[in-house]
């Protein structure tokens, strides 16, 4: 098992076929985030794109940026924290965990919380803020092993979602 690094032109172009096929194992009906946000997520400031090579397959990733207040995910976000909440979590050079998919033939086998826990540590980032589906048990059980604390228990962005931030120093992965 090999994690590597991707850059934009990895994931939109040279090996978009592969991450295709590992995308719709994960998320089998919701290419669009794949095909419409990826692409503009690829271009922004601090874009880091982790995947997990097996032999010559794709079996796992994780990707973020630098979030701003030019985007409307971050904008709804923060409307839903308290002042308090938008100073602690959304500072400058706050790293937007956008996603983190494992293959399912290869989960419980320890590979989302590596990627997690590299991803935040190669950004480098002061805090990070995700969001995740309300009843998505799995990867609240995992962010919230990895140090992760639930900011807004409940945000409907289309479905509900649970906003979590992580912080350097406080709970860092081991
Ligand atoms: C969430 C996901 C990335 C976890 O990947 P993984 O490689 O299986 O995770 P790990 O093996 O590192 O699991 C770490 C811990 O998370 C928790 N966890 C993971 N899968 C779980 C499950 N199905 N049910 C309950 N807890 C689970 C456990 O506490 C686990 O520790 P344990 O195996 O020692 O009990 C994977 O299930 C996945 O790709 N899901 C679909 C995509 C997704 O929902 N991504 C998150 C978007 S925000």
């Amino acid at each position: 098992m090999r994690l590597v690094e991707l850059g934009a032109e990895d994931v939109l172009a040279k090996r978009r076929a592969e991450l295709e096929v590992l995308w719709q194992a994960v998320w089998p009906k919701t290419t669009d985030q794949l095909y419409a946000i990826l692409p503009r997520h690829a271009r922004r400031k601090g874009f880091l794109f982790l995947a997990l090579e097996e032999e010559a397959d794709l079996v796992g990733f994780a990707y973020g940026y630098v979030g701003g207040e030019g985007e409307a995910w971050h904008r709804r976000i923060a409307a839903a924290m308290t002042e308090e909440q938008r100073a602690r979590w959304l500072q400058p050079g706050e790293l937007e965990f956008v996603e983190l998919g494992v293959h399912p033939a290869c989960r419980r086998r320890g590979l989302g919380t590596w990627l997690n826990d590299e991803l935040l540590a190669r950004a480098g980032r002061p805090t990070a803020v995700l969001a995740t589906e309300v009843q998505n048990e799995p990867a609240k059980a995992l962010y919230g092993a990895r140090g992760w604390k639930v900011i807004v228990p409940e945000i409907v962005i289309g479905r509900p979602y649970t906003v979590m931030g992580w912080e350097r120093g406080v709970a860092s992965p081991q």
